[in-house]
């Protein structure tokens, strides 16, 4: 005869160790099953005595009845288990700071761009834009440069097709934004311009495309002092040094006058070149007080007002600041290149918080 009791202690303790859905559902259908034990033992009891079926009959209902109504519970106890493992697995913190595993990375263009926008914003300047392509009345004959000029060459300037007139080109400097800024606006002005600039011109130091940030102030009683401070303070706050040895030596631009570059003091070896150190001087932008010529291209009298302006190179900037050897490989989208020499698109330059990150 079946032993109930042996019967009813392995089912109870096969349900309740099942761990899983699926192994729970292997006893249901090891004990209940069309084959399982209890069924198996249900259909025996017709073999049976009257007297003892009447009593394993009813302990055997019982078992199946207690079976069934703990694998319920257990299915409900695992479902819940389960969810919960899955809900902690994918739980997300929000309250977390985001990690820095973004793949995308901020150009050095970019990033020299705005930490130059970051030092010239602590000294009031704003941020006035104009477009790339250009005309020549703006980007050549409101800025004082003469129809014989140089710069006016086919072999400089990209012209583009127009109106059919030779007239519309691609900008080659930011100074135009002067012209247009002065044009559109009144006095007092003091703003940066950044953008992109082209000039027919390609080699190892040149892309037909670069950029500039041309800066520009008219104030009452500016002067050539002014100037030079102002630039004074924005390279010790670019290159990040106590003091940048400066040197400004007497140039020439039609659109100034004095005019002059700037040289910052550095050490040139032939594995690197450090800012801020040793007895070499290296070029570093064009700048001077404004012509009174543009002054007056644009409406005002240069006997009341005055101001300086200066333009630099960004990519070359970028290239003596973060060690960037090649011109080229700025423009060539290597992502290898910009994983490697690229910024963390999280750390905002900014004076307070660090330029470089
Ligand atoms: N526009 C000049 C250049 O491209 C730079 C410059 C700007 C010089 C403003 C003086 C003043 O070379």
């Amino acid at each position: 005869m079946t032993d109930t009791a042996q019967l009813r202690s392995e089912s109870l303790s096969a349900v309740s160790n099942a761990g899983t859905a699926a192994a729970l559902e292997e006893q249901r259908v090891a004990l209940l099953g069309r084959k399982g034990r209890i069924t198996e033992a249900l259909k025996n009891l017709g073999q049976l005595a009257p007297e003892e079926r009447k009593t394993f009959g009813a302990a055997i209902n019982a078992l199946k009845e207690e079976v069934a109504a703990l694998i319920d519970t257990r299915q409900r106890d695992l479902q819940r288990a389960e969810r919960d493992i899955k809900i902690a697995s994918e739980r997300v913190d929000v309250t977390l700071p985001a990690r820095h595993t973004l793949p995308g990375r901020i150009h050095p263009v970019t990033q020299v761009i705005e930490e130059i926008t970051a030092i010239f914003a602590a000294m009031g300047f704003t941020v006035a834009e104009g477009p790339d392509i250009e005309d020549d009345e703006h980007n050549f004959t409101a800025l004082n440069i003469p129809a014989t000029h140089p710069a006016r060459q086919m072999h400089d300037t990209f012209y583009l097709q127009g109106n059919g007139d030779g007239k519309t080109l691609l900008r080659t400097h930011t100074s135009p934004v002067q012209i247009r800024t002065m044009q559109n606006g009144k006095p007092p002005f003091r703003f940066i311009a950044p953008g992109a600039t082209y000039r027919c011109d390609s080699d190892q130091t040149h892309t037909p495309m670069f950029h500039q940030v041309e800066g520009f102030v008219v104030e009452p009683g500016i002067h050539m002092g002014h100037l030079k401070g102002c630039i004074a303070e924005f390279l010790q706050a670019f290159f990040e040094l106590e003091k940048v040895p400066l040197r400004f030596r007497p140039s020439y631009f039609p659109f100034t006058e004095p005019s002059a570059e700037v040289d910052v003091g550095c050490k040139r070896s032939k594995e690197e070149l450090v800012i801020g150190a040793g007895n070499d001087w290296l070029e570093i932008m064009g700048c001077g007080m404004i012509h009174p010529n543009v002054l007056r291209n644009c409406g005002l009298d240069p006997n009341t007002h005055q101001g300086f302006a200066f333009g630099m190179g960004v990519e070359r900037l970028a290239m003596l600041k973060y060690g960037l050897p090649d011109l080229r490989t700025f423009f060539e989208s290597d992502v290898r290149w910009l994983s490697h020499y690229g910024f963390d698109p999280l750390l905002q330059p900014s004076l307070a918080g660090g330029l470089s990150g």
